[in-house]
């Protein structure tokens, strides 16, 4: 199509719905299209008059160009384009034109070449926005959630969406070549027990009964083993009615695995052949085998099972020190069943205050500490409300054990081992933080294995450190039957940077052990059957060894796109109080729907909190 006549039209005024469709999209015009005429559709961006000529920036999904007006040569279009506002709809046809030298934008990819359009169309006209996307940054969060979908046209949410596109397809192109099944698995469900709550839809034909939403497929990937699929691969959604942070959603997506016939090596190294892919998509290359580390050892040198490994300052043991000295509030720990004395030596001390320590104190004390001891290696001499505590051959000791020198403090915390590591893992990062300890260039990968099976309650009652389908360990089946939470189970987690971007496990695939587990977890013969009994019968009719894992594609993405949160790298995310902003979901449903559903709201409910919180 060729115009010689410039032509101008407002179809927002007309009911057509016609509009001239592009040629090109607007990043996608080069100096090759130089003279060509070429139609571009587009929101409008920066909108600049500079001596009566107006510039304006067209943008669409891969960039921008510039259209530019000369009210001495084109006064219609002129007219139009300096009527425009930000976020208007329009599409514009003319000829690309090289700009003069002096013009040239060699930031923009785009930035040697401009349109003067024969014709504009007003597709659609935007009210004054909210915000506009390219400042989409300096503005609350809660705004843009509201107005996600303006959000979605900022430079950085299109290229984080983008991103996520291109995980998901190497994903796909990786396991398929892998002789894996993309099988959907349902949404509709009887519970998955992943640790936290269901959410729970009522069911209209069958009063009083419920379906959860999966919190992952787990039992339906496990009967796809039994059922001969052999390997089995899910971009799965899934639900968990949990307490919100940065890194977990309500609902999240995980990259979701099965395999038959395999051990764990076999799991772990196709899931470092994966992430190594993933990663490879961001730019980021990684040479695997990625290390391996025991839950114990993560524990006890890092106090924390997703260790951060890209910076040192690990856990160092007391214990012994302190149960033979005469410092009773840590002599009695060290000498208590699972009782540790562990600490931090922290350097580049010289300026905190006595105030500084006491910030420190409490804070870990509110995380649960029952208290934090320090000694401060200071220019003067030892500072610290415990050295007197210590003969002078126990603080040499005590010095040398922690290596410290001028400048450096040592904190201490004593505990049950595994409270003790945690307290200090989580002081570790707080150090790392305000000490700026990350070199933030690294990559560091790692596994961690050999898991607990249980995690054993203050009253005694053992809860799955992963989920009840992990086998245990095959050398500490006996515990079992005498101490359950000293068996290791025969799973494992990925670590990528200190966060735990996934994990799995080998099955269980024996009816008995099935069993066992459940019992040890306290459910009685009627909830075993009522609630597995189908798993359990499944179990009866020819299970293959089994294993998998899900790796949580929000939190991969957020990381290599570096975004703060992971509601950065979903499109329509909730907030931390489990909000939809834009749609104002959870909302009230009628009085006819309730009575259908049959049930009867017996609290009033309150409006939502929609303040963000941190
Ligand atoms: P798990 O519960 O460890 O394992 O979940 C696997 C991975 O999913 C991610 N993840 C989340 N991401 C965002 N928001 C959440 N609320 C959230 N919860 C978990 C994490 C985590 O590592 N069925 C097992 C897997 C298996 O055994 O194969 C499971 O779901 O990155
Ligand atoms: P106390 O003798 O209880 O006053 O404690 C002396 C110092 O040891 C204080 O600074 C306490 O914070 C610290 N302290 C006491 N109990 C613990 C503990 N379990 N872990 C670490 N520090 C402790």
């Amino acid at each position: 199509m060729i115009m010689t006549q410039p032509t101008v039209s407002n179809m927002e005024n007309k009911t057509t719905l016609h509009f001239t469709q592009r040629t090109q999209y607007c990043g996608e015009v080069t100096t090759a299209h130089q003279t060509q005429l070429v139609t571009v559709n587009g929101w409008v961006g920066v909108n600049r008059d500079l001596g009566g000529i107006v510039f304006i920036e067209l943008r669409d999904r891969t960039g921008v160009i510039q259209l530019v007006a000369d009210p001495q040569k084109n006064p219609d279009v002129h007219a139009v384009l300096s009527s425009l506002k930000s976020e208007d709809v329009i599409s514009a046809t003319g000829p690309v034109t090289l700009r003069p030298a002096e013009t040239i934008n060699s930031k923009l990819p785009t930035g040697e070449i401009e349109i003067y359009p024969q014709q504009v169309e007003i597709i659609s006209r935007a009210k004054n926005p909210p915000f506009l996307p390219e400042n989409a940054e300096e503005v609350d969060e809660s705004i843009r959630l509201k107005y996600r979908y303006i959000d979605l046209r900022s430079e950085r949410m299109q290229n984080n969406i983008q991103l996520r596109h291109s995980v998901v397809s190497s994903v796909r192109e990786y396991l398929n070549q892998q002789r894996f099944l993309e099988i959907e698995t349902p949404i509709l469900i009887k519970t998955t027990p992943e640790g936290a709550r269901d959410y729970l839809v009522p069911s209209r034909v069958h009063a009083g009964k419920f379906f959860a939403l999966p919190q992952s497929p787990q039992i339906f990937k496990q009967l796809l083993m039994v059922g001969g699929m052999d390997r089995y691969y899910q971009i799965a959604r899934c639900f968990r009615d949990e307490d919100l942070r940065a890194d977990r959603q309500p609902e999240f997506t995980q990259i979701d695995i099965e395999m038959s016939f395999i051990k764990q090596d076999d799991i772990i190294k196709l899931v470092e052949g994966l992430v190594s892919k993933v990663l490879a998509v961001a730019g980021v290359n990684v040479q695997h085998p990625f290390p391996q580390i025991t839950f114990a050892e993560a524990m006890s040198r890092y106090g924390s099972d997703k260790p951060d490994t890209r910076f040192d300052l690990e856990l160092i043991d007391f214990t012994d020190i302190m149960a033979a000295s005469e410092f009773n509030a840590f002599k009695s720990v060290a000498q208590s069943k699972d009782g540790v004395v562990k600490g931090l030596c922290v350097s580049n001390t010289e300026n905190y205050s006595r105030k500084d320590y006491d910030d420190i104190k409490a804070m870990v004390e509110k995380w649960g500490a029952k208290g934090l001891a320090y000694i401060v290696y200071s220019p003067e001499g030892l500072k610290s409300p415990i050295v007197k505590f210590f003969s002078e051959a126990e603080l040499k000791q005590i010095q040398e054990r922690a290596g410290a020198k001028e400048g450096d403090s040592l904190f201490f915390v004593a505990d049950k081992r595994l409270k003790a590591e945690s307290l200090l893992g989580r002081l570790r990062l707080h150090f790392a933080k305000t000490h700026n300890l990350i070199d933030h260039h690294q990559h560091h990968l790692l596994w961690v294995v050999d898991f607990p099976m249980f995690e054993l309650g203050d009253d005694g009652a053992h809860s799955p450190y992963h989920h009840p389908f992990t086998s245990p360990n095959p050398d500490d089946v006996h515990y079992l039957e005498t101490e359950p939470s000293k068996a290791r189970a025969r799973a494992y987690d990925i670590v990528y940077n200190g966060e735990e971007i996934g994990g799995g496990s080998i099955r269980i695939h024996n009816k008995a052990v099935q069993h066992q587990i459940f019992q040890i977890l306290g459910l009685s013969e009627d909830e075993i059957q009522q609630k597995f009994g189908f798993l359990l019968e499944a179990f009866e009719y020819g299970v293959p060894p089994h294993g998998g894992i899900a790796l949580g594609l929000d939190r991969i993405v957020a990381m290599l796109s570096k975004a703060p949160s992971i509601r950065d790298v979903i499109a329509f995310p909730k907030t931390n109080q489990a909000i939809c902003l834009m749609t104002d979901a959870p909302a009230l449903a009628s009085d006819e729907q309730l009575k259908e559903l049959h049930i009867k709201v017996v609290e009033p409910p309150k409006a939502l909190d929609k303040k963000p919180k941190p």
